[in-house]
């Protein structure tokens, strides 16, 4: 089997997970950041399966991600297929995001769908980056999460492997 992990990311955690997830599934893996203007023509017609990840900013997923989604949508329709995002929210509120990010089509049709946690990396913030998540922490201040200084991680390894199980088992 062949399969592609097709991500965007902004600071570095979805590419880490498309890396982790990417260790997990068996046959060829070629990853591809959206970002990259290389990527935008990718011909999906020597693929199984594909996977596409990305981010979740103020509630939505990187452009990017969306406009791969909606323009290869005829081109997916055959291929056993795999959805994730990145984001600090988690159980209802993350599967909202993730229903949300992509084309309902490719929702309904998904064999696996995750949230595989997030990180907040305050070093790779901007400014305005940096001001949210204090308006944030300080809302959530009882949450042990989100610790202003050095950031945090709550990567949901365990949901990276369910997802690598799932497409792996597929028929
Ligand atoms: C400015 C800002 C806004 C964010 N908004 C959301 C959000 O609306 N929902 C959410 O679940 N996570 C949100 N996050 C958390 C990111 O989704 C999380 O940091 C993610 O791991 C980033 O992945 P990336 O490094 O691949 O871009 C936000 C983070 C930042 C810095």
């Amino acid at each position: 089997m062949k399969t592609l992990i097709a991500y965007a990311t902004k600071h570095g955690c979805t590419e880490n997970c498309a890396k982790e997830l990417a260790s997990l599934l068996k046959g060829e893996v070629n990853l591809c950041n959206l970002k990259d203007d290389i990527n935008a023509s990718i011909d999906l017609s020597k693929y199984d399966a594909v996977i596409i990840g990305g981010s979740i900013y103020a509630g939505q997923i990187q452009n990017e991600v969306r406009k791969f989604s909606q323009e290869k949508m005829e081109q997916l329709a055959n291929k056993k297929l795999g959805l994730f995002i990145c984001c600090m929210f988690e159980g209802d509120q993350a599967t909202i995001q993730l229903n949300s990010s992509f084309p309902n089509q490719l929702v309904d049709r998904a064999i696996a769908k995750q949230c595989f946690g997030g990180e907040l990396n305050i070093q790779k913030m901007n400014f305005f980056e940096k001001l949210i998540v204090k308006m944030v922490s300080k809302v959530e201040k009882n949450s042990n999460k989100t610790d202003i200084k050095d950031g945090t991680s709550d990567i949901l390894h365990r949901n990276i492997y369910i997802m690598a199980d799932m497409m792996n088992n597929a028929r």
